[in-house]
């Protein structure tokens, strides 16, 4: 993990029991900053927030983001509020496809909401999860940024939500849109078919059973690990040590490298000493063949690059 400055500072996170919100809120905590976290338990869980429930900096609010004014609520008695990272949201590509208006109410409206909220408070920073999906089917590898605009045919209500909200938070004067890539890491959670690919392999190889991969496999992804998402957003809000603050905009988060789906398995057997055969089920319906960031303008906004190697966080999640 890179080195976080201490920096004193109020930040809300959205989401905060979440996979990747949780992930955040500890290395907020970790570089001394105060932590006020919201989540509804729509998909978060408690035990997710288990490391640091009780810390003295962190207090939790269980309330929906379509709450209306969320931010003044959540004001612990009227303490500024510094940054907010907005990670709440429909994350279910499948569900929004048939929860059509609750999915543009959760991640359309009440996002707009808030960002809107975090102006009129005076914040410093809100730095907003966006997604891959924004790019739709995009045929162009590496997908640069503005390859996502108005006309893109957008694959599913989370897709276009997502994009609708990145646009309009890069083109506030504090707002940072974050679109990552697939990303996996310790806690990501493997239960559902929908779950991300690696915490299903991973959970099948340790158990010792048959990886499912879906077609030939030669379907490729850029998978990026959990440390590498918390430093980029710790980039995104101006308090990574180490990294130029991201001026407004839109950034692609990703390794800029590629892995198809069948190294995947194969590597993931390998380090879980799995003797089961990789079986082969169908395509899923929607699949995307690739997808693979070009991550220069992050880079070359904050000097952010992915630090973490596939085979090193796989290791770590099979391994230990
Ligand atoms: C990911 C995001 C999704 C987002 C999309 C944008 C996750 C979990 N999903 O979907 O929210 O809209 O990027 O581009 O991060 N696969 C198997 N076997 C399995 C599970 C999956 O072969 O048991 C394959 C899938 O068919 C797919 C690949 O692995 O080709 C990756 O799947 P997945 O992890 O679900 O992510 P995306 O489909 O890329």
């Amino acid at each position: 993990m890179a080195e976080y400055q201490s920096t004193r500072g109020r930040c809300v996170v959205t989401g905060v029991a979440g996979f990747v919100g949780s992930h955040l809120a500890e290395a907020l905590l970790a570089m001394g900053m105060h932590v006020v976290g919201v989540d509804n338990f729509f998909s978060g869980k408690p035990e997710n927030m288990a490391t640091f429930l009780s810390h003295p900096n962190f207090s939790f609010y269980e309330l929906s983001i379509t709450d209306p004014g969320i931010l003044t609520k959540v004001q612990d008695g009227g303490q500024r509020l510094t940054h907010c990272f907005h990670l709440a949201a429909i994350v279910s590509v499948p569900y929004s496809l048939e929860h059509e208006d609750e999915t543009f109410n959760i991640n359309y409206s009440a996002s707009m909401a808030l960002l809107e909220e975090a102006h009129l408070l005076g914040l410093q920073r809100f730095v907003f999860a966006g997604s891959a999906a924004e790019y739709g089917a995009e045929a162009r590898m590496p997908i640069r940024e503005e390859y996502a605009h108005d006309g893109t045919l957008h694959l599913s209500p989370y897709g276009q939500t997502k994009y609708r909200v990145s646009r309009a938070v890069a083109s506030s004067p504090l707002g940072v849109a974050l679109r990552f890539f697939n990303i996996y890491g310790l806690r990501q959670d493997p239960s559902s078919p929908y779950s991300g690919v690696i915490s299903r392999f991973v959970k099948l190889a340790k158990a010792g059973l048959p990886l499912t991969v879906h077609g030939s496999g030669s379907q490729s992804r850029d998978f990026i690990h959990i440390s590498d998402c918390v430093s980029a957003y710790l980039a995104g809000a101006g308090l990574h040590q180490e990294l130029k603050a991201a001026t407004p905009g839109c950034y692609n988060i990703g390794t800029g490298k590629s892995t198809t789906v069948f190294e995947l398995a194969r590597t993931i057997n390998s380090l879980a000493n799995n003797a089961s055969d990789i079986t082969h089920t169908p395509l899923r319906p929607g699949d995307i063949s690739h997808s693979l960031a070009d991550t220069g303008a992050f880079a070359a906004a904050t000097g952010w690059h992915a630090d973490v190697r596939i085979e090193d966080g796989l290791r770590g999640l099979v391994v230990g």
